[in-house]
């Protein structure tokens, strides 16, 4: 096999929370699409590096199955590495080129793409929807993030920027350092005064803010070619494949309660959905997209029907507040502030929060269309979490702590961010925290984690202290199994 970029220095791969088979069956289910349940299903990450997202997912459904595979022989040796030391048994890692995937492969009912299609040439891309066709199932759900236009146009100019800073170095921390030189100095001269300068600007610190791999690969390789969401739609029809909707929930809500946007436009889009999406493209200068794609001929509603909400299951933190004047008022850790006269929906509210980071059935706090509805529009406002199935992350952590086996992994590795049982990365600052945290195994008290932590946290009583800390913060994180 030939090396790509991604052996000559690696990426530092990460956990995509929209890319769960339980969220994004959310977004099929809503909109009158089958989704197969994460319990019992079949999931293929293309391009997935060393495989961490689906080791995640596999830990959690031990009746599922997951390949990953990806160009970099690198990732996927460090994927190995990974399955070893979780002692997952239901991941396979593949090095292997998307365009070679061989049929015996079989169909899987999610196929997980992201941010490889807009960073491959044109016979990729074509390659990859055509992968998409071959081996979805006929329920399957295929989701491909990409930079999408116009927004990127924007980061187009910076990129440029950085590029040409770049140009004649060919060692990676060469390259890196001189782009990173080159936007720092505009950085600082750039006019807030000025919108061009001021899109500029902002774009530009934030990829400043990148870690050194990601910037390498995402800004400093020569093939981007940022999405037209219609261009995509097209390539996908051109397979047989159908335009789902997108992870994005700001999206996911606009199509299930249509705004004046929809309405506006109806002439100009005859009602096909996709071109809709371009439209909004438009209206709010996307510079990223998370598509889901399903195959043609599936009957889709996309318009919101409370029967189809039941089945789902809810997760948030919603906190009282004093407002003046509000029966209710809580403020929701997913963002926005929540005022309701209807002490029904209040008291949902109340047992949801009470129950977090576990998840409780949306039947069970939303009896009605209307609490369905307001449920709902929590949900796309992004301010709870809705799942097919719930997460494994409790509340009540076991007498013998038992902390998800992946965040062990890593913890013991000595990295500071760490998966949750919730399929969300953690960032674990403190060194003595994340100490703990391995030794939270089921195999022992907190108060033996703590004795065996005494010498180096300051003796027994500190280093109780601690492992108490640690305790509630890894509940609170999701980090923690019945
Ligand atoms: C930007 S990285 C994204 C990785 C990962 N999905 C993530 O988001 O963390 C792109 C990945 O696609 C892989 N890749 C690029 N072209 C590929 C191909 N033709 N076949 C398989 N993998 C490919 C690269 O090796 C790299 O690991």
């Amino acid at each position: 096999m030939t090396k790509n970029a991604y052996d000559e220095k690696l990426y530092p791969y990460s956990i995509k929370a929209f890319t769960h088979p339980a969220r994004m069956g959310v977004v099929a289910r809503l909109f009158g699409h089958g989704a197969a349940p994460f319990e019992k299903c079949r999931v293929l990450e293309v391009g997935g590096g060393d495989g961490v997202n689906v080791v995640s997912m596999a830990l959690a459904a031990p009746d599922s199955e997951f390949v990953n595979f990806d160009l970099a022989e690198s990732a996927i040796e460090q994927g190995r590495r990974l399955v070893e030391r979780t002692g997952v048994r239901n991941v396979a890692q593949l090095a292997m080129n998307l365009m070679d995937v061989p049929a015996s492969l079989g169909e899987f009912d999610y196929i997980i793409a992201h941010g490889v299609y807009a960073w491959t040439p044109q016979p990729v891309r074509e390659g990859l929807m055509a992968l998409f066709a071959r081996h979805l199932s006929p329920a399957g759900i295929a989701m491909v993030s990409y930079n999408a236009l116009p927004g990127c146009h924007i980061r187009r100019a910076v990129r440029d920027l950085a590029h040409q800073a770049a140009r004649g170095h060919t060692e990676p921390e060469a390259r890196i350092g001189a782009a990173r030189a080159a936007l720092e100095f505009h950085v600082a001269r750039w006019d807030r005064a000025n919108a061009a300068q001021n899109a500029l600007l902002e774009e530009a610190k934030g990829i400043l803010a990148k870690p050194d791999g990601v910037l390498f690969h995402d800004e400093l390789c020569d093939d981007w070619n940022p999405q037209f969401v219609s261009d995509v739609a097209r390539a996908a029809r051109g397979q047989g494949l159908e335009y789902l909707g997108d992870m994005q929930r700001n999206l996911l809500g606009d199509a299930l309660f249509p705004g004046q946007l929809h309405r506006e436009t109806t002439h100009l889009t005859g009602g096909d959905f996709a071109a809709y999406e371009q439209i909004r493209d438009f209206a709010d200068a996307r510079p990223f997209r998370e598509t889901l794609l399903c195959r043609a001929g599936a009957p889709l509603e996309r318009r919101f029907d409370p029967a189809r909400a039941k089945g789902l299951w809810i997760d948030g933190i919603f906190e009282r507040v004093d407002t003046p004047g509000k029966a209710h008022s809580f403020r929701a850790a997913g963002g926005g502030e929540i005022s309701t006269s209807d002490a029904g929906l209040a008291d949902s509210l109340d047992r949801i929060s009470k129950a977090w980071p576990a998840a409780v059935p949306l039947s069970d706090v939303a009896g009605d269309a209307d609490t369905l509805e307001a449920m709902t529009r929590l949900f796309t406002g992004g301010a709870a979490g809705f799942s097919t199935s719930p997460f494994a992350a409790a509340r009540v952590p076991g007498e013998r702590p038992l902390a998800g086996k992946l965040a062990r992994v890593q913890a013991a590795a000595g990295a500071l961010e760490v998966t949750t049982l919730r399929h969300t990365p953690a960032r674990i600052e403190s060194d003595g925290l994340r100490a703990v945290l391995p030794l939270l195994d089921g195999t022992r008290t907190l108060e033996q984690a703590a004795a065996e932590l005494a010498p180096a946290h300051g003796g027994d009583a500190a280093s109780l202290r601690n492992a108490r800390a640690a305790l509630s913060v890894f509940v609170h994180t999701g980090l923690m199994e019945a």
